[in-house]
């Protein structure tokens, strides 16, 4: 690891707390001149870092900026990091990687996409510095067939991440959008790499946007994006990407669905589904494979797995 990774490994566990050049030099057995020009570095990256001449340096509180060291320091099991100023896709690049046979729990993250992705070809807003673009490789034991449960767990753990950060309610709209103060806050794309080879080892891409302070959003959806505000990315991206892996080897016993479901703001309302054709159907449960069950208006019942709905009536897009 180079000087600079080490000096703010250090100030990211020492945080809001002064560590004297003296003890960083020491500690990496560098010369006080090499923890200055890694310092430098830091500041000129965007760390609030400031040197005082009898006390040393403090990374301040407020400083938020993603880093590999920051997240690291955070996660419960070891994983491969990787934090990109720009990307096209944080997924098509952990596509990539999981093709090059990296492991569970691989993370990619951009400050900025210039290609961001969506569902159903759409493409995900995602200018420099103000959201989350992040990308986890996981190899979940559930068939492809069942991998809208995927789906449900990644929505599920990122409120819960959310929530914990923000002390405010984030819902769900099924299948994996959520909404904080009734608008769209997040987006998941959640893609397969599969084995084809006839192997049993798949990998999914859980792809994860987080509106933080992005504004002026493209017209066409300005009306129902929103933003989460402020807070501390590296711990978000921690959160998550620590809640995938709990969730990943447990994902067939549905277990989750019962607090999925509390979240699922859908549930017992009039929806608009819009798939091949359009029709308004009453949403009444997500069944064990995480799809939405529908009743209609004779009283029967139909599962769905992927299409587009929206609630009819109310508040929500
Ligand atoms: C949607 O709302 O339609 C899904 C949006 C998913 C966006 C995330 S941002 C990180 C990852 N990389 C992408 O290109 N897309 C996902």
């Amino acid at each position: 690891m180079s000087v600079k990774s080490n000096v703010l490994t250090i100030l990211e566990e020492r945080k809001g707390d002064s560590v004297s050049g003296e003890e960083l030099a020491i500690t990496l057995g560098v010369s006080r001149t090499a923890v200055w020009k890694a310092v430098k570095s830091l500041i000129s990256d965007g760390h609030d870092v400031t040197a005082t001449t009898n006390k040393g340096y403090v990374l301040h509180e407020k400083s938020n900026v993603l880093s590999v060291e920051g997240i690291s320091r955070l996660l419960e099991k070891e994983c491969d990091v990787f934090v990109y100023d720009t990307l096209v896709s944080t997924n098509d690049t952990a596509k990539i990687k999981a093709i090059e046979g990296a492991k569970e729990g691989t993370v990619v993250v951009a400050k900025e996409q210039i290609g961001g992705k969506g569902r159903r070809g759409r493409s995900f807003f995602s200018p420099n510095d103000s959201g989350i673009y992040m990308s986890v490789i996981l190899s979940p034991d559930v068939t492809p067939e069942d991998s809208t449960l995927i789906t449900t767990a990644s929505a599920l753990v990122t409120a819960n991440a959310i929530e914990d950060l923000i002390q405010k309610p984030a819902s769900i709209k099924w299948v994996n959008d959520i909404y904080v103060d009734g608008k769209k806050c997040v987006g998941i794309l959640t893609e397969g790499v599969f084995d084809l080879d006839g192997g049993n080892n798949h990998k999914i891409i859980v792809g994860i946007g987080i509106n933080l302070t992005t504004n002026n959003f493209p017209s066409d959806f300005a009306h129902r994006a929103g933003n989460i505000g402020e807070v501390s990315k590296n711990l978000l991206v921690a959160k998550i990407v620590n809640g995938l892996l709990k969730i990943s080897s447990t994902l067939k016993d549905s277990k989750h669905l019962t607090e999925y479901k509390k979240k699922c703001f859908l549930l017992g309302k009039e929806v608009l589904v819009c798939g091949k054709e359009q029709y308004i159907t009453f949403a009444r449960d997500i069944d064990e494979k995480g799809r939405l069950v529908v009743e209609l208006a004779d009283g029967s019942t139909m599962t769905l797995n992927n299409e587009e709905v929206s609630a009819k009536l109310n508040e929500y897009a």
